[in-house]
């Protein structure tokens, strides 16, 4: 079965950085954003998950994250974030460096995690820097549609990276590192579509590494990969953790 393969290719390139993206969590019923069926084909990015965006219409980015924070909530890990925590806990994953901003690798027992694009841990008041914790934020948005600082009443920014944002800069730096130091990058649920985290597989390559990719759906790097497999996420992870595992 090509899970075997994959068994056999992170027991033999040690050590394994896992590098993940919303197909990981649609298993958990969040829609990814670059399918036919995701969230981009519903919302403009530049209109809701923009740097400029939040700046001229605060509110209005608000309309789409206070329903997403509470679907993000109310979701479960799936098993292919509780095969990656096991993969860890066994000593197979080194770490996972993810795009999603969902918390589920964290909720199923992931430590060494990198979280690049940000996540719904926290929210941040641009105008004097007060940080609130997602439960506060959700209990702000019980009774607004957009949650204001207690210190100046400043609309609070959602702790997610917005497009035209700089990344934080320790997550990116460690990410890279993790990168160009694995023997194996497993790639699952992106599309490798969106930088600088899509230059994470040429990190590795040009290291000398290897590359296996999980992932419904073509990335610009299915060709340099020692393997490519276009299954459910849950489903070859699942198999995989069963047989490096039990
Ligand atoms: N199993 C395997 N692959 C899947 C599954 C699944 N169950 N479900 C979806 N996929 C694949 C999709 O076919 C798609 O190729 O996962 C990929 C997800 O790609 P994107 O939707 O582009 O998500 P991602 O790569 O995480 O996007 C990166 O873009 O919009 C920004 O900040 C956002 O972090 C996000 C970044």
């Amino acid at each position: 079965m090509a899970a075997s393969a994959l068994a056999r290719l992170i027991r033999a390139n040690q050590p394994c950085v896992v590098l993940t993206g919303a197909g990981v969590s649609t298993e958990s019923g969040i829609p990814d954003f670059r399918s036919p069926t995701g969230i981009w084909a519903e919302f403009d990015p530049d209109e809701y998950a923009s740097l400029p965006a939040f700046r001229a219409e605060p509110a209005k980015v608000w309309t789409f994250y206070k329903p997403r924070i509470a679907m993000l909530t109310e979701a479960e890990p799936n098993a292919a974030h509780r095969a990656l925590a096991e993969l860890e806990r066994g000593g197979l994953v080194e770490a996972i460096v993810t795009q999603n901003i969902d918390l589920l690798h964290e909720r199923a027992g992931s430590h060494n995690l990198v979280e690049v694009h940000g996540s719904i841990r926290t929210a941040t008041c641009p105008a004097c820097g007060s940080s609130y914790p997602r439960e506060a934020v959700m209990e702000k948005l019980a009774h607004a549609d957009a949650p204001s600082c207690d210190r100046c009443g400043a609309i609070l920014k959602p702790g997610v990276v917005f497009f035209g944002e700089l990344l934080p800069a320790d997550a990116i730096e460690r990410a890279f590192e993790l990168a160009r130091r694995a023997r194996l990058l497993l790639v699952v649920g992106s599309s490798l579509e969106v930088h600088p985290v899509a230059a994470l597989p040429e990190e590795t390559l040009a290291a000398g590494g290897r590359l296996a990719i999980v992932n419904k759906g073509p990335t610009p790097y299915d060709r340099r990969a020692d393997l490519k497999l276009e299954g459910s996420a849950g489903e070859v992870l699942g198999a995989v953790a069963d047989e490096l595992l039990s």
